[in-house]
């Protein structure tokens, strides 16, 4: 049965229907200037209709880090990173499924999901989220909140990925081991957390990484970009983040680069430093992204 959602996004309107596989949309332009001249730019809006869907599919996006600090046992190391997959209303279990398969074809050695995981309430979204139990990872399957799990419900996220056996880094890190050498992996809530007023909630990267022994390389979830700044102060080596969805309809991107320190892709921040942003791994809102493709991201760890 076909669902439907209108989205006012400021400069136009959006109308989308979808049968329950994402991948299968019929996406109608219903605002403003671009019904007005809906016959003259019937070839413009087929075309960006036909990228924004294609876009909307997974892409497996692969980048190599080098990490100085990295010790030789984790040379060639497999970190993928899913985010932002906003299970909503529109109900995307096949779509979930394909991503688990994705993701367990790939082999990861640690698995990340980087916050943003749904919209509503596990309760709500649990069918749609229950295919991320499928998901295997040779050294550890960790997980950070993102904005949309507060004001309410990032304790219910934090425990129900505990219940299917992935690691909840609120505020905290683990450390794994490979061919002689040791790798922290820290995770903070998001850059909201604490004006939710959620008790025991709020990025804390000094609680994150206690106890941990300095010379150790630091790989850091923290859903926000501009968390990196912290992530720089703490000494960390490589932050994982989403959130910007690459800005997923152009022209946002350019809003999206007043907030955050970068839209997408690999940065480097300071002397040891570096943050990959994903562009997410679903969508918000409409499920159209514009020149912003989704992806699941392999970062292939490597040693100086
Ligand atoms: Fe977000």
């Amino acid at each position: 049965m076909a669902g439907w959602l209108s989205v006012d996004l400021g400069i136009v309107n959006l109308a989308v229907t979808t049968d329950d596989d994402p991948d299968e949309l019929d996406v109608r332009w219903s605002g403003g200037a671009v019904t007005a001249r809906r016959k003259k730019n019937q070839v413009m809006r087929t075309a960006l209709q036909k990228v924004g869907t294609k876009s909307a599919k997974r892409k497996i996006k692969h980048v190599d880090v080098t990490i100085p600090r990295l010790g030789k046992g984790f040379d060639g190391t497999r970190v993928v990173a899913v985010t932002d997959t906003h299970f909503g209303p529109i109900n995307r279990t096949k779509w979930s499924e394909g991503v688990a398969a994705a993701v367990n074809e790939l082999r990861p050695d640690i698995v990340a999901h980087v916050g943003d995981i749904a919209n509503g309430t596990v309760e709500q979204r649990r069918g749609q989220a229950a295919p991320l139990a499928t998901i295997r990872a040779e050294l550890a399957s960790v997980y950070v909140t993102g904005n949309h799990e507060y004001p309410r419900e990032a304790q219910g996220w934090l425990d129900y990925m505990d219940s299917i056996g992935w690691e909840p880094l609120h505020n905290r890190h683990i450390a794994v081991e490979r061919g002689g050498d040791s790798l922290i992996i820290a995770g903070v809530d998001d850059a909201t957390a604490e004006s939710s007023k959620m008790a025991g909630h709020g990025a804390n990267f000094e609680m994150a990484l206690a106890g941990t022994d300095p010379d150790l390389p630091v790989l850091m979830l923290a859903h926000q970009p501009k968390q990196v700044f912290q992530s720089e102060a703490a000494g960390v080596d490589l932050q994982i983040a989403g959130h910007t969805h690459g800005g997923q309809i152009w022209p946002f991107n350019f809003l999206v680069r007043l907030d955050q320190p970068n839209v997408h892709g690999l940065s480097h921040h300071g002397e040891r430093t570096q943050l990959y942003t994903s562009r997410g791994s679903g969508f918000w809102g409409p499920p159209i992204r514009i020149f912003a493709p989704s992806e699941i991201t392999v970062l292939t760890l490597r040693s100086a």
